[in-house]
């Protein structure tokens, strides 16, 4: 008789964005009549640029014609994209990365949750608190992270690097030795970043404790502030510690087209001198058959000038909304940080409220969704994260009915 996976069960409730869907749905169907304003999931909602439809179009059209029809695509991704991306993400900032380096995906969720696989199964994690859920959701489905504890909200296995507004958001090296250290920055869900420095010694640990670091950097175009690097590999000894995992999502619109890619130097190696690039493409081909040649062209795009104009020029729209929310709540009396580099806010709640008292009281009061603060882990209690993702006009109403609440 089949069993189910006892790794899987140990998950509390669904996924922290199923939970906000279901809530919002029930919601809504009890009050039709009220204009819901999301700024709960860090969704775009920016059309693609034309110069990336124009790339789509073309790339439709070259699949419609014997000539250049493609079957699978290559599982580690297209050379002209993987260069593409060497030259134009990491030379540019002078970064040592090399194309067979560069893991072509369908997105940086995948990636950070599939990255785990190639780790020993008794490897110990840390992670910062709050934290993107998938990374400690991931690890849970492959039992390394223990027994959950309801009462703290603290998994029994992993280290955690509480992010509080003692520390400023900040993470302190891990008090027991992992194994295997996820970083995102510019960070979800508190916006917070790190600096060059502070990243350095995350490197310089992991390379004297023999840990792997893996850095998320989903959010880098969102950079403003000097000093703050926009990958791991701008610090000195990264290739040798460090996996980088980028995304097409936030920086072009891809959330629904999914892109993403991971890099995996070759000069990172296991105790045992074991290549985690080659197991790593090793588990690309045999559990992927390669992103969509068709989307692979669009993804070029966004890396050409005219790509980048218009990129950045929503990347600009979004932080114009960052800026909103962050005066409009500030002038209403709430503690707020990010927002800066990053299109996310991050706000204490009022009245000692706990981060789902607030998430009910703001969707029932305002009509405005967001994010509770504990569903990213137990010291995001007390906080909530609102993004700047949705439309300029929205995103001024809603800050507007807050103020009125
Ligand atoms: C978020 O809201 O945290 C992100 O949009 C989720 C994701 O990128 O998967």
């Amino acid at each position: 008789m089949f069993t189910a996976n006892k790794d899987y069960q140990k998950l509390p409730g669904s996924y922290l964005f199923s939970t906000i869907a279901k809530k919002v749905a029930a919601y809504t169907e009890a009050h039709p009549e009220e204009k819901i304003i999301r700024l709960g999931i860090g969704d775009v909602t920016k059309p693609l640029a034309p110069s990336i439809i124009k790339a789509l179009h073309d790339a439709v059209d070259e699949m419609g014609d014997a000539s250049t029809f493609r079957g699978y695509a290559p599982d580690l991704g297209y050379d002209f994209l993987r260069n593409t991306i060497v030259e134009k993400a990491f030379k540019s900032r002078g970064c040592e990365v090399y194309a067979d380096e560069v893991f072509v995906s369908d997105g940086a969720k995948s990636d950070s949750g599939n990255i785990q696989e190639i780790f020993g199964a008794n490897d110990r994690i840390a992670v910062c608190d709050p934290v993107y859920p998938v990374y400690v959701d991931t690890n849970v489905m492959s039992g390394r992270c223990g027994d959950y504890d309801e009462k703290t909200g603290l998994w029994s296995n992993v280290i955690y690097m509480p992010c509080t507004a003692e520390n400023g958001f900040s993470p302190e090296l891990p008090g027991e030795v992992p194994d295997i250290i996820y970083l995102c920055f510019p960070n979800n869900p508190t916006g917070a970043t790190i600096t060059k420095t502070e990243l350095q010694k995350f490197v310089d640990y992991a390379n004297e404790h023999k840990s792997v670091i893996i850095y998320d950097a989903a959010y880098e175009a969102y950079i403003s502030e000097e000093d703050v690097p926009h990958s791991i590999y701008e610090c000195e000894g990264a290739r040798t510690c460090a996996i980088e995992i980028r995304s097409f999502s936030k920086n072009a619109g891809f959330t629904g087209t999914r892109l993403g890619y991971t890099v995996v130097p070759k000069d990172l190696k296991d105790q045992d001198g074991v290549s985690l690039r080659n197991l790593w493409a090793r588990r690309h081909g045999t559990k992927f058959n390669g992103a969509p040649y068709i989307i692979q062209r669009a993804g070029e795009a966004v890396f050409s000038e005219i790509g980048q104009k218009e990129t950045m020029e929503q990347i600009v729209y979004y932080m114009n909304n960052a800026k909103c929310i962050l005066d409009g709540l500030k002038s209403a009396g709430y503690s707020v940080t990010g927002g800066v580099n990053a299109p996310y806010i991050w706000l204490k709640t009022p009245d000692n409220m706990t981060s789902w008292e607030f998430f009910d009281f703001l969707l029932d009061k305002a009509h405005v969704v967001g994010t509770p603060g504990s569903g990213f882990g137990p010291s995001g209690e007390g906080y909530f994260r609102l993004t700047a993702f949705g439309s300029y006009e929205n995103t001024v109403e809603a800050i507007e009915r807050i103020k009125k609440m």
